[in-house]
């Protein structure tokens, strides 16, 4: 049981680099590049380059795009079942970086936005060790169906499932006691500072994790570039400073650490370790643009 499915978007980023503000009603100049994301795929792609030899994504995709999707998870060492939607687009985000470095999102959920309960083969379940599911799939109704199913499933095969909770603007706008809700079952939690906070009521990251670990059974608090709190049962078990690196973009750390967390823990690694391998490829992904590993 050492497979690990990763489940939730594929999404086509447009990372526009605009050294001066934005210029209503006229052109600004721009340094644009098309990359594949996606919090799901790009998880599932650093999973791989952490080393899990069998990494399974679960997405769904537009005609647009879905080969060049395709090939660029199978050329990052992941087996993908893409669902291709008959009418919508792949989900495409528009990545507005400012000369300071700050960004804008515009999004466009797309296909991506329709991953639902048709969609699963549970075949994919043989021989998984771990399952994880990007927050995203969680604002969607029919990705909610999906989770809950999966879950269910999981829970049945004893099968732990982890959560990234991806976006504190959609948790708000879906509800922290929904969202909540909709992640019950699964047995880790993987939110950064700012979800953590917003799911437990309270600013201080070490009793974020330990309340947050002690209904869930396991939580890791990200926390950029002060590394992370690993907690179990209510109780903190490490605290790992983030690892040396140069930040370029910061797209994709989380989903980074997530992939380096869980391919540590698949092969053994105990909460402690797998937290220092999760910094680890952080680290490593904020030193690329983009959110995927470098080829
Ligand atoms: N500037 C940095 N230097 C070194 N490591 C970093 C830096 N920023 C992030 N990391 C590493 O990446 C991990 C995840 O980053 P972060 O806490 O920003 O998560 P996140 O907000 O979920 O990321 P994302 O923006 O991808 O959603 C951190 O726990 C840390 O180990
Ligand atoms: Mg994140």
């Amino acid at each position: 049981m050492t497979a690990l499915l990763v489940i939730g978007d594929v999404v086509t980023d447009i990372v526009a680099l605009h050294g001066r503000p934005i210029a209503p009603q006229t052109d600004t100049a721009a340094r644009i590049a098309v990359r594949p994301g996606g919090s799901a795929a790009n998880t599932a792609a650093w999973a791989a380059r952490a080393g899990a030899g069998d990494v399974r994504l679960l997405s769904r995709v537009g005609a647009d795009s879905a080969e060049w999707h395709r090939a660029e998870l199978l050329a990052a060492g992941v087996r993908p079942r893409l669902a291709v939607d008959g009418e919508l687009a792949t989900a495409v985000v528009i990545c507005l970086v400012d000369g300071a470095a700050e960004r804008t999102f515009v999004t466009d959920t797309g296909a991506a936005g329709r991953l639902g309960p048709d969609d699963w083969v549970p075949g994919l379940l043989e021989g998984v060790g771990r399952i994880h599911l990007s927050g995203y799939l969680l604002f969607t109704e029919p990705g909610r169906r999906l989770a809950a199913l999966v879950i269910a499933a999981a829970v049945a095969a004893r099968v732990p499932v982890s959560v990234d909770p991806a976006s504190t603007g959609f948790i708000e706008r879906l509800g922290v006691r929904e969202f909540l809700a909709a992640a019950e079952g699964t047995a880790l939690l993987l939110p950064n500072l700012a979800e953590a906070r917003l799911l437990t009521g309270t600013d201080d990251s070490v009793a974020a994790a330990e309340r947050l670990s002690a209904s869930w059974g396991e939580a890791v608090v990200k926390l950029g570039p002060q590394g992370a709190v690993a907690a179990r049962g209510g109780t903190v078990l490490a605290h790992v400073p983030a690892a040396d690196g140069e930040a370029v973009d910061t797209t994709g750390a989380g989903d980074a650490f997530a992939g380096g967390f869980l391919a540590a823990r698949l092969a053994g690694a105990d909460l402690a370790e797998a937290a220092v391998a999760g910094c680890r490829f952080g680290a490593a992904a904020v030193g690329v643009i983009g959110g995927r590993p470098p080829r």
